[in-house]
C-alpha cells in the first residue's frame, strides 16, 4: 500500500466520493469521469472488505441497499409535519395575504416565498452533529415509518452535511423535503413492469411512495429517487431568521433545493408566479401539483401559528392534476398527408390539467403494443403543457380484454394495401391518389404553411364534403355565396374566409413551397430550396445533382423534389397557383436575418419527424447559432425529437429550455 493508514484513506475516498455524488446528484455540474468515479468507489469497497472493523452506515459504500427486513419502525418525528390549506384561486391567495396582515396586526412588511409544490412522497431527515442518522416517512404527522435504509442509497440525500473549514455542525437539525421519481424514471419503470407483467403505477407519486417503502432496499437503490428540500423543523444550534435564508444555508450545507424557489415583496408578485409556473410546469423534468407559498419571516411564522397541524404561514396553490384515468372507446387511424397511418385513441371525455379532452394521439402500432394499450381498456391519459394529450398505459390487471392493436391491412380511405417500408416505424398508404392526401394536403396548406386567418381544419372538412373543394387552387376561386349557403356560415364569418384567403396570397414562397406537400419538405427545405434557387421556376429546372448541393439536403430528398417537378400533374398545380397570383419567388425581405441567433448554442437528441439532423444544424447555423453535442448551463436550448436521450433527461434537470419540432419552427421564423 501507499503507506497511508487504511482508516484515514477510508476517511479520504468517502469524502472524495460523497463530494462527487453531491457535484453529481445536487448541483448537476460532475467533475469526474464515470472512470475515475468508479476507480475510487472500488477502492473504498475494497478496504472496507478488508478491514470490515471501518465499515459505518455513513459510508457511500451503503448507498446500493441491503437485503430485506421485516418491516419498518415506528419514528415519532420530532417536531409535527403538517399539511397545507389549498387555494386554486387567486382570490384566495388575496385573502390569505389579508388574513396574514390582519394577524400579525403591526406596519412591518410581509414578504413571501414560493416554491414548486413537488408532487412526491414528505420526508423528515434527522442529522446530529452533521451526520445522518434517520428518515422517516410523513405518516399521520405524529409518527411515520423508518425508512432510513432507503434512504441512504438516494445520492442526493448527504449522509454528511457539507462543512467549511472548522465550521461546527448544528448538533441537530430535522431537514423536511419531498422525495419524488424524475419523469424519465417514471416511464422508464412502467416500461419495465409492464414488461414483467406487472401492474403499471398510475402516477410519478405513487411511484415514488411505492420505491421509498420497499422492504428490500435494493429495489428502491435502483429506482431513480431523488429529493428536493424545502424546510427546518426541529433544530439545535442554528439560528436562522427566514426561510429564503434557511434554503440558502441548506444549499450550502449540501443539500438539494429546487432552484425554482423565488422570494416576493407582494402578494400580487406571488399570483403572479402561481400562473407563470402552470405553464413552466411542463418543461420540468418532474410532476408539480401547484406553488407553495410562506411567509417569510420566522418571527411572523410564529405569530401566524398552525390551525389542525395546518400553518397559517402558508397555502398551497394547486392546479387541476395533469393525469387522469378514463376509458379507451376505440382506437382510430387517420391517413396523414403523406400517406402516413396516424392512429389515435377515442377516449370517453375526462378532464385533464383543467380541460377535457377526447382524444390523444398514439404514436404507432409499435408504441401501442409495447405499451399494451387495447380497446376497453381504463387508460392513464397525460397532458403537460400545451402539448397533445398521450395515452400513458392501461390500468392493469384485466380480467377480460380485446385483442392487441393491428394496423388495418388496407387503407381505410382508399382501400390500398398499406406498406411499412423497412426502417420505418410509420405504415403508409402508398396510394398517392388517395383522398386522404387531398383532404390533408389542404389542412396542411390552410394552417402549417399558408396560416389563414379565419380558415381551419373545420373549414377545409365542410368544403371538402360539400365538394367546394378539392385543391389548393379551388380555395383561391372560392366565392362568399358559395360559404354562406352552408351550415354556420354567417355573412360575417363568410367575409373574414374569403379575406384571409385572399390575404394569404401575400405569404412568402418558401410557405407556398412547404405547403405543396412535397415528399420530405418540411418547413426548413422549404426556406432552404426557396433560398437556394430563389424561383419555383428555377427549382422546377434543375437538375437532381444540383438540389443535392443545397446544404442540408441529402439524395433522398433531392430525388422526391426532382421527381415531384417531373409530374405533370404537379407543374399544372404550380401554374394555377401563379395564375391565383401566389409568390412563387423570393422576395427581397424574406431571406433570414443573418446572426440572428449568433451567440446561441443548440443541442438536438431524437428524432425529429420532418427534418434530418443535419437539416436542423443547417438552419440553425445559417442563422449563427452553435450546435453541439453536449448539453451544459450554456445551452439556449434543446431541440428534442421522439426517443430523445439522456441529453433531455439532462436538459430537464438543468432547467434548460426544451423546443419540440413546433418550436423549432417559431424560432427560425424569428
Ligand atoms: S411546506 C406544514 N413546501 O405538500 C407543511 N411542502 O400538504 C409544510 N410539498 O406533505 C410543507 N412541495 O410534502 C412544503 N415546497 C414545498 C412542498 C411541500 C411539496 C408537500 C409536502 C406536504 C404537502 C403539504
Amino acid at each position: 500500500m501507499n503507506g497511508i493508514p487504511a482508516d484515514e484513506r477510508v476517511r479520504e475516498l468517502r469524502e472524495l466520493i460523497e463530494q462527487h455524488n453531491h457535484r453529481y446528484y445536487v448541483l448537476d455540474d460532475p467533475e469526474l469521469s464515470d472512470a475515475e468515479y468508479d476507480r475510487l468507489f472500488d477502492e473504498l469497497r475494497a478496504l472496507e472488505e478488508a478491514h470490515p472493523e471501518l465499515t459505518s452506515a455513513d459510508s457511500p459504500t451503503q448507498r446500493v441497499g441491503a437485503a430485506p427486513s421485516e418491516r419498518f419502525r415506528k419514528l415519532r418525528h420530532l417536531q409535527t409535519m403538517g399539511s397545507l390549506e389549498k387555494a386554486t384561486r387567486s382570490e384566495e391567495l388575496l385573502k390569505w395575504a389579508e388574513d396574514v396582515r390582519r394577524r400579525l396586526d403591526s406596519e412591518e412588511p410581509v414578504a413571501f416565498v414560493t416554491e414548486p409544490k413537488i408532487d412526491g412522497s414528505a420526508i423528515s431527515l434527522v442529522y446530529e452533529n452533521g451526520s445522518f442518522v434517520r428518515g422517516a416517512t410523513r405518516g399521520d404527522g405524529e409518527e411515520g415509518e423508518d425508512v432510513s435504509r432507503n434512504l441512504r442509497t438516494i445520492r442526493s440525500i448527504p449522509l454528511a452535511m457539507r462543512l467549511a473549514p472548522g465550521e461546527e455542525p448544528p448538533a441537530l437539525l430535522e431537514v423536511r423535503g419531498e422525495i419524488y421519481l424524475p419523469l424519465a424514471g417514471f416511464g422508464r419503470l412502467n416500461e419495465q413492469l409492464a414488461a414483467e407483467g406487472r401492474k403499471p403505477s398510475p402516477n410519478p407519486r405513487n411511484a415514488a411512495a411505492g420505491s421509498l417503502r420497499q422492504l428490500d432496499s435494493r429495489i428502491t437503490a435502483a429506482r431513480p429517487l431523488a429529493i428536493w428540500v424545502y424546510g427546518i423543523g426541529a433544530s439545535e444550534g442554528l439560528a436562522l431568521e427566514t426561510h429564503w435564508q434557511a434554503l440558502a444555508w441548506l444549499r450550502e450545507h449540501g443539500f438539494r433545493t429546487n432552484p425554482g424557489a423565488e422570494r416576493h415583496e407582494s402578494i400580487e408578485s406571488v399570483i403572479r408566479a402561481c400562473q407563470e409556473w402552470e405553464r413552466r410546469r411542463a418543461e420540468l423534468g418532474y410532476e408539480i401539483d401547484g406553488l407553495v407559498a410562506k411567509v417569510d419571516s420566522y418571527a411572523q411564522q410564529a405569530i401566524l401559528g398552525a390551525l389542525h397541524q395546518r400553518p397559517r404561514w402558508a397555502r398551497a396553490f394547486k392546479w387541476a392534476p395533469s393525469t387522469a384515468q378514463t376509458t379507451l372507446r376505440e382506437i382510430h387511424v387517420r391517413v396523414g398527408r403523406t400517406g402516413a397511418l396516424n392512429p389515435w385513441a377515442e377516449l370517453e371525455p375526462v378532464e385533464v390539467g383543467g380541460v377535457t379532452i377526447s382524444t390523444a394521439t398514439l404514436h404507432n402500432e409499435e408504441d401501442i403494443n409495447r405499451k399494451d394499450i387495447r380497446e376497453g381498456d381504463t387508460v392513464i391519459v397525460q397532458r403537460a403543457g400545451d402539448v397533445i394529450p398521450q395515452v400513458v398505459g392501461p390500468v392493469l390487471p384485466y380480467p377480460a380484454r380485446s385483442e392487441p392493436f393491428r394496423m388495418p391491412a388496407r387503407c381505410p380511405l382508399c382501400g390500398a394495401e398499406i406498406v411499412r417500408p423497412e426502417g420505418e416505424a410509420m405504415h403508409r398508404c402508398p396510394n398517392r391518389a388517395c383522398p386522404s392526401r387531398g383532404l390533408e394536403t389542404l389542412i396542411h396548406w390552410v394552417q402549417a404553411a399558408m396560416d389563414i386567418e379565419g380558415v381551419g381544419e373545420k373549414f377545409v372538412r365542410k368544403l371538402w364534403a360539400a365538394e367546394l373543394l378539392r385543391s389548393m387552387p379551388d380555395l383561391y376561386r372560392l366565392r362568399a355565396e358559395q360559404l354562406t349557403e352552408l351550415e354556420g356560415y354567417g355573412e360575417i364569418s363568410a367575409r373574414n374566409a374569403i379575406e384571409g384567403i385572399e390575404q394569404s396570397k401575400q405569404q412568402p414562397f418558401f410557405r407556398v413551397l412547404f405547403g405543396l406537400n412535397i415528399p420530405y419538405v418540411g418547413f426548413v427545405t422549404a426556406q432552404a430550396l426557396a433560398y437556394h434557387f430563389g424561383s419555383i421556376e428555377r427549382l422546377a429546372a434543375v437538375s437532381q445533382e444540383e438540389i443535392q448541393a443545397v446544404e442540408g439536403i441529402g439524395p433522398v430528398v433531392a430525388e422526391a423534389v426532382a421527381e415531384w417537378f417531373a409530374d405533370d400533374e404537379n407543374t399544372q398545380l404550380v401554374a394555377e397557383l401563379e395564375g391565383l397570383g401566389l409568390r412563387l419567388e423570393l422576395g427581397e425581405e424574406e431571406r433570414p436575418i443573418e446572426g440572428s441567433l449568433s451567440g446561441r448554442v443548440y443541442v438536438i437528441t431524437g428524432t425529429l419527424v420532418r427534418y434530418s439532423r443535419a437539416q436542423v444544424q443547417a438552419a440553425l447555423e445559417q442563422l449563427g447559432a452553435k450546435v453541439t453535442d453536449a448539453v451544459s448551463a450554456k445551452t439556449t436550448a434543446v431541440i428534442a425529437g421522439e426517443s430523445p436521450g439522456s441529453k433531455l433527461e439532462r436538459a430537464r434537470r438543468l432547467g434548460v429550455t426544451i423546443l419540440d419540432e413546433q418550436g423549432f419552427e417559431q424560432l427560425l421564423l424569428g
